[in-house]
């Protein structure tokens, strides 16, 4: 499948999502879910499950279930990690964000809600029980204490406080890079993929995860908002530790560059198909948005 394929795929299958709740008595809750949701987004991560699925010899349509899940998971960071108390961000892929259209408390359950239905919908797919509790296991280490929760704890800590390289590299592969890696490992685990593939494939994950941050730190300073669909510049507001701040655009770019020869090197020897997960980094090396 191509990445758009892939894209429609999911897109397709999150359409689904709550639709049931829409005339209940909470369906003011269901449409905030679903309108953060349903924004638009990469779906870089549920893309990451179904090839990882695939490469591991599994159907990618059984993986679809734990591929909407990461993306219920990480629509919940983006709604929380916009809130006033957070970011304070107006504009997420390219509308007001969750708070600006239903409020801080509809926002707020909106996350926790969907956070739940995230586990609830890897638990009730239709995986053998072993690989679905492994799934839910890798995606709450992923999202929580030493996870992205976590990682966004030490980037509001770390605001306006000038941090080392290391407490940078702590907070990233915590609030970033955690919840790439375990898409990745998820996509494998679905599959029923060995302890090799899936150490593999979290490589893979961990790698592309720390150029994605480095990557969004430089479009937070050099895009537009209409490219990116976010704000520009709320780093620099909310005065953050960035690598852009830390380095400057061509030192990151060289680590981008490293980093993402490391994740397709990791692959070689695992997987005999590689060709969209290499294609995939070099895509998000230089990605627009
Ligand atoms: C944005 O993630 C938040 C970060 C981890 C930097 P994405 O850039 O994947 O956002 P969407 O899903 O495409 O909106
Ligand atoms: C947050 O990083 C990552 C999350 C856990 C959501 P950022 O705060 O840099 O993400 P953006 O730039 O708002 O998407
Ligand atoms: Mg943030
Ligand atoms: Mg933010
Ligand atoms: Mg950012």
């Amino acid at each position: 499948m191509t990445q758009t394929e892939y894209k429609q795929l999911i897109d397709a299958a999150l359409e689904e999502s709550f639709k049931g709740a829409l005339d209940l008595p909470m369906a003011g809750l269901a449409e905030s879910m679903r309108y953060s949701l349903l924004a638009g987004g990469k779906r870089i991560r549920p893309t990451l499950v179904l090839e990882f699925c695939r490469v591991c010899g599994g159907e990618i349509e059984t993986a679809l279930p734990v591929a909407c899940a990461i993306e219920m998971l990480h629509t919940y960071s983006l709604i929380h990690d916009d809130l006033p108390c957070m970011d304070n961000d107006s504009l997420r892929r390219g509308k007001p964000t969750n708070h600006v259209v239903y409020g801080e408390c509809t926002a707020t359950l909106a996350g926790d809600a969907l956070q739940a239905e995230a586990f609830g919908t890897i638990l009730r797919s239709p995986l053998p029980a072993d690989r679905k509790a492994r799934c839910a296991e890798i995606l709450a280490d992923a999202v929580g204490l030493d996870g992205m929760c976590g990682g966004q704890y030490l980037d509001m800590l770390g605001e306006g406080r000038e941090l080392s390289e290391q407490e940078l590299m702590d907070i990233n592969v915590r609030k970033t890079g955690a919840l790439l890696t375990a898409g990745c490992a998820m996509g494998a685990a679905a599959a029923g993929g060995s302890d090799r593939q899936i150490d593999a494939a979290s490589y893979y994950g961990a790698a592309i995860g720390a150029a994605f941050q480095i990557r969004d730190d430089m479009l937070d300073v050099l895009s537009t908002e209409q490219e990116l669909g976010k704000p520009i510049g709320s780093d620099a507001m909310e005065k953050k530790n960035t690598y852009m701040a830390l380095y400057g655009a061509k030192k990151c770019a060289e680590m981008i560059e490293i980093l993402t020869c490391r994740a397709k090197e990791a692959l070689k020897e695992v997987f005999d198909d590689t060709a969209f997960l290499d294609a995939l980094a070099d895509s998000m090396a230089d990605r627009k948005n």
